[in-house]
């Protein structure tokens, strides 16, 4: 059975245009570094990275790293927790995180703390999307691709129960 398509919020060509003129914003901020150290948040983000990293003009490296977010009741302090830790050392790289959606900004503020000790060269983040109504942390956020409302969105990487990843715009989910 195929699904009846979603409402679009970004369109995939919006999206696309949007994605290389990050691209070319990283690659001139950039243009000084030897190397960046491109880190995907997962599973999320795996869309996004790949055509990121794809247009930057920069070398760089990509690791992944994996994390999930506690349901309601956890604690504040243990929001998030690590589920796949990178596989190399960041020391003394710089280190773009490249997350798909910022909503409470729990999940950001987590990277960012714990990848700040660590000790890189430097460490900046660039995020697709983000609601900022949703915001309960401070969110420090380097490269924005675009600002959404409230509302569930799915597609380029973006889920709902496992579902609509791979869809090539971000489709806004109705009833979650
Ligand atoms: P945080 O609340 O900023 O920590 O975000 C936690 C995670 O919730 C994100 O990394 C996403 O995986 C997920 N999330 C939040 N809003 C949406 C959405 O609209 N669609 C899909 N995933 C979302
Ligand atoms: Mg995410």
């Amino acid at each position: 059975m195929v699904a009846a398509p979603l409402e679009p919020l970004l369109t995939a060509s919006e999206i696309q245009r949007r994605v290389s003129e990050l691209a070319q914003e990283i690659s001139r901020d950039y243009a000084q570094a030897e190397e960046i150290f491109m880190i995907g948040v997962l599973r999320g983000a795996f869309i996004f990275l790949a055509d990121l990293s794809r247009q930057i003009e920069i070398s760089r490296r990509i690791d992944f790293i994996a994390l999930a977010s506690y349901d309601e009741g956890a604690t504040r302090a243990d929001a998030v927790r690590l589920i796949m830790d990178l596989r190399s050392d960041i020391r003394d790289q710089h280190v773009l995180i490249v997350e798909d959606i910022v909503d409470t900004g729990r999940t950001l503020e987590y990277l960012m703390n714990s990848l700040s000790a660590r000790g890189p060269a430097s460490l900046r983040s660039c995020v697709l999307v983000r609601k900022p109504s949703r915001h309960e942390v401070p969110v420090s956020i380097d490269y924005l691709g675009f600002e959404i409302p409230d509302l569930w969105v799915v597609g380029y990487g973006l889920d709902y129960a496992d579902q609509h990843r791979t869809l090539p715009y971000i489709g806004i989910l109705e009833n979650v």
